[in-house]
């Protein structure tokens, strides 16, 4: 689970994709590891989701992981489909602990400093900033690393090129999440050269 996490982190960015067939999976782990950030967080947002997970585990390119699991049997499904790690919009402690059962990292949702502590009682260091900008962006995590020292953040949410600087500068992040270098609609066009060079321009930025 550490190993996932010392990916995640090496790679700055967690794309976070919606796809709406799962046909599009393995063009998509191609685009993603020609792009230079063979990363995929795939979430349960469209029918196709645990297929298009399954398809990414068998190609083998990209570390996938699941996005938006909401319940325990969602995470059975993503891990049932190979995902690697689980990703919630908010803190449930359901899902937390079927994650530790399955052997899978969690990174549930926290931007309070409530939801921080509640994440710490069941064992995570790491939780997902999610919506980062409306959650007060940058500062907010950088006064909440002041009493939860060892807490790292993956701020996700309303983050692109113009804001990306700010968030991979504070210590306390150890990825940015977002879905501007996988859009949906050239996903689902089939343009997975421009998600290729979108991919490319992102990592650029992070270096
Ligand atoms: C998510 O679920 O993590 C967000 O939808 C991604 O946010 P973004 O689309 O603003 O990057």
């Amino acid at each position: 689970m550490s190993e996932t996490l010392d990916q995640l982190a090496a790679s700055r960015l967690v794309p976070v994709v919606v796809l709406d067939d799962a046909a599009h999976a393995r063009p998509l782990a191609g685009a993603l590891a020609e792009g230079g950030l063979p990363v995929a967080e795939v979430t349960f947002r469209t029918a196709a989701a645990a297929a298009a997970i399954a398809e990414m585990a068998k190609d083998g390119r990209v570390l996938v992981g699941a996005g938006t699991v909401l319940t325990p049997a969602q995470v059975d499904e993503a891990v049932d489909a190979g995902a690697r790690y689980v990703v919630s919009p908010g803190f449930s402690r359901a899902v937390v602990e079927r994650c530790a059962a399955r052997g899978v990292l969690a990174l549930p949702g926290a931007v309070t400093a409530t939801e921080v502590q509640a994440a710490l009682e069941a064992g995570i260091t790491t939780v997902k900033f999610f919506p980062a900008e409306t959650s007060g962006g940058a500062a907010a995590i950088k006064a909440l690393s002041a009493p939860f020292g060892g807490v790292r953040f993956v701020p996700t949410g309303g983050i692109g090129p113009a804001n990306l600087a700010e968030y991979l500068a504070l210590p306390a992040v150890a990825a940015v999440g977002g879905s501007w270098m996988v859009p949906r609609d050239a996903i689902a066009a089939g343009r997975f050269d421009d998600v290729a060079a979108m991919v490319a321009d992102a990592v650029a930025l992070t270096r």
